[in-house]
């Protein structure tokens, strides 16, 4: 049978990945599709049922359905245990249903060449900060401070990752010069929030890297405040690409052009924006 693949979601219509799993199915003339499909609220379970009857080859999942995802698989891998969130669903050689992450590792890739004695600020303690601190702890990243506006959730994921320490943004913002890796995971920066930075960057380091996860737009406010301090900044498009990579190697065992896959989408999305 054709191999397909889908992402469900809801919203789902403004999703990139469609368009980047095409893409690489073309580029490694690998015969198969990739459909994006709406599921509403309470049809979780019928989609997923529906989708294991029709034999999909693997799935993406996304936003609101990530956690309730689980307990209809049939196993959870490790990357997606400690977070519990699942983003990929892997079909095994014997039609089992696996849920992986790849968000994290996926983030942590985008960010490239760095070393485990790197002091990392994560700010924000979310549920995109969660997947991203856990990906770290589990590469043996442990020198993690994670910065949040409610202190005590950057606690909870401390505990959590037996690992790092709980900063308020005033503390982040104070000891700036400490850290060598810096991870916007908040939404401000995006379109519809309002243009505000989360903290000041006066104290940052020279050779530091600022990253934020967002990729709407791809210079976010943080970002051009970075670049005022001539540091290197990764926007949120690299994440994107390199957790779908993650997921593509999964499903076809082929590891995608994921470079040239950000190259397209800073087209697709507009401007010319070179992120390093
Ligand atoms: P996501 O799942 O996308 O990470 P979330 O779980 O709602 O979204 O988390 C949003 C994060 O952004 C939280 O860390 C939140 O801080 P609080 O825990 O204090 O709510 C942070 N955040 C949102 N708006 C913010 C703002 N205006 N200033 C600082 N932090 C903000």
């Amino acid at each position: 049978m054709k191999k397909w693949f889908a992402v469900i979601g809801n919203p789902i219509s403004h999703s990139l990945s469609p368009n980047m799993h095409d893409a690489w199915l073309k580029q490694l003339n690998i015969d198969a599709s990739y459909i994006p499909i709406h599921v509403e609220q309470n049809h979780l379970k019928q989609a997923v049922e529906s989708l294991k009857l029709l034999g999909c080859s693997g799935w993406n999942v996304t936003v609101p359905f990530k956690e309730a995802i689980i307990p209809l698989l049939d196993e959870v891998d490790d990357s997606a245990k400690g977070i519990g969130a699942v983003n990929t669903v892997v079909k095994t050689g014997d039609n089992k249903y696996v849920g992986y992450n790849t968000d994290g590792l996926g983030f942590i890739e985008s960010l490239g060449y760095i070393l485990p004695e790197h002091n990392i600020l994560m700010i924000g303690a979310g549920g995109a900060a969660r997947g991203i601190a856990h990906a770290f702890e589990r590469l043996g990243f442990t020198n993690l401070s994670i910065a949040n506006r409610t202190l005590e959730k950057a606690i909870v994921l401390v505990d959590e990752l037996q690992t790092g320490q709980a900063l308020t943004l005033e503390e982040a913002e104070n000891d700036l010069n400490k850290f060598d890796i810096i991870v916007q995971t908040t939404p401000l920066g995006m379109k519809s929030s309002e243009a505000s930075l989360p903290i000041q960057l006066n104290r940052i380091k020279e050779n530091a890297i600022v990253a934020d996860i967002v990729y709407n737009p791809l210079v976010t406010p943080f970002l051009e405040e970075a670049k005022k301090y001539n540091v290197r900044t990764i926007n949120g498009l690299g994440m994107l690409v390199h957790q779908g990579a993650l997921a593509f190697s999964y499903w076809n065992g082929l590891k995608p052009d994921t470079d040239g896959m950000i190259q397209q989408l800073i087209e697709q999305i507009g401007g010319n924006y070179v992120n390093r």
